[in-house]
C-alpha cells in the first residue's frame, strides 16, 4: 500500500537515494532539504523547523507515515550541531503527531560510525541537554582548530544523536504510540560528503584506517537507503531503539566485544 514519507536531506547523497528508491516503491515522498526539493528549509535555523512542521502538515492533510531524517554536515563548524542534532531531534519531534493516523508509523535517522570516534564530553552533553545556545557556543570554541577540536564536532552530533535514539525509542510518546524509533549508523558512503576525501589511494587508505571496512569497503547511497527503507517500512514491526551499523564491520573492528 502506498504510504507516505518525509525524506530530509532529499536533494543528494542518501536522502536522494532514499526519496528516489521510496518513489520507485510507489509511495509518495515529501523531500525537505535547503535547495531542490518539495520543501526547502535551513534545519539550523528554528523557524525553519517549524516552517518545516506547518509545510509537512499542508502537504500531507496532517497525516504522514514515516520520517526519515538524513540531512546532515560533517563540516568542523558549528552549523553541524544544528543541522546533525537539532535540527535531526526537531524534524523527528515536530513531525511526530502527523504519525497518529497511520497505520504503520515509522521513524529513523542517520547516526554515523563516527560516533565511535573520540569526542569532546562537554558538547555531546550540552546536545543531550537541549541547550542550543549553550552547544553552539562550545562548537564555536571547538572549531577554532579544524584539525584537531573542530574535527570532534561531527562525531559529538553523531554520538549525542544515537544516545537520544536510545533514551527516547521506548518512551510512551514513540514505543507506546505504536512508532519504532530507530537510527542507522554509516561507515563510508560515497556521496558528495565524502567525495574529497576518497580521490587518492592515499586519502582512500588513510579513511580505512580511521574506519576500517573490512567487508565490501566503501558504500554506495543505496546501501544505506535500503536499510532506512525497510525501517521505515510496515515490516518494521519491533526495532526499538537500535543504532544499526550499516558500515563494512567498523563497528566490529573497533568495539569488538566492548558492547557484549
Ligand atoms: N557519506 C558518509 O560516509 C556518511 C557516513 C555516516 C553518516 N552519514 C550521514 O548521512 C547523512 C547524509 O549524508 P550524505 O553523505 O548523503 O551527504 P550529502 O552531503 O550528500 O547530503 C546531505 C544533504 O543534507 C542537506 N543539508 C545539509 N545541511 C542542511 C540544512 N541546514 N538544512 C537542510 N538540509 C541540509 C544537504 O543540502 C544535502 O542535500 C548525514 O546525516 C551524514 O552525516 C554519511
Amino acid at each position: 500500500m502506498a504510504r507516505t514519507y518525509v525524506v530530509t536531506g532529499s536533494a543528494s547523497g542518501i536522502g536522494r537515494a532514499t526519496a528516489e528508491l521510496l518513489r520507485e516503491q510507489g509511495h509518495h515522498v515529501i523531500g525537505v532539504d535547503l535547495h531542490d526539493a518539495d520543501i526547502t528549509v535551513d534545519l539550523t535555523a528554528p523557524t525553519d523547523r517549524e516552517r518545516l512542521v506547518a509545510e509537512v502538515a499542508e502537504r500531507s492533510g496532517g497525516a504522514i507515515d514515516a520520517i526519515v531524517a538524513v540531512a546532515g554536515l560533517a563540516l568542523p563548524i558549528p552549523a553541524t550541531v544544528g543541522v546533525n542534532y537539532f535540527g535531526m531531534v526537531a524534524t523527528l519531534e515536530g513531525l511526530r503527531p502527523l504519525l497518529a493516523g497511520s497505520p504503520a508509523p515509522r521513524a529513523v535517522g542517520v547516526a554515523s560510525m563516527a560516533s565511535l570516534h573520540p569526542n569532546d564530553a562537554e558538547l555531546v552533553d550540552l546536545l543531550l541537554a537541549g541547550d542550543e545556545p549553550g552547544a553552539l557556543a562550545r562548537a564555536e570554541v571547538l572549531a577554532a582548530d579544524p584539525e584537531t577540536t573542530g574535527a570532534l564536532i561531527y562525531g559529538s552530533t553523531k554520538a549525542a544523536f544515537a544516545r537520544w535514539v536510545r533514551r527516547n525509542a521506548a518512551r510512551p510518546e514513540w514505543a507506546g504510540a505504536g512508532i519504532p524509533l530507530n537510527a542507522v549508523a554509516p561507515g563510508v558512503i560515497i556521496t558528495p560528503m565524502t567525495a574529497a576525501m576518497v580521490e587518492t589511494a592515499e586519502q582512500r587508505t588513510a579513511l580505512l584506517e580511521l574506519v576500517p571496512m573490512p567487508l565490501n569497503g566503501f558504500a554506495e547511497a543505496i546501501t544505506v537507503a535500503r536499510l532506512l527503507a525497510w525501517l521505515a517500512s510496515e515490516e518494521n514491526t519491533h526495532l526499538c531503539g537500535q543504532v544499526v551499523f550499516i558500515d563494512g564491520g567498523s563497528d566490529v573492528v573497533i568495539r569488538g566485544d566492548a558492547t557484549w
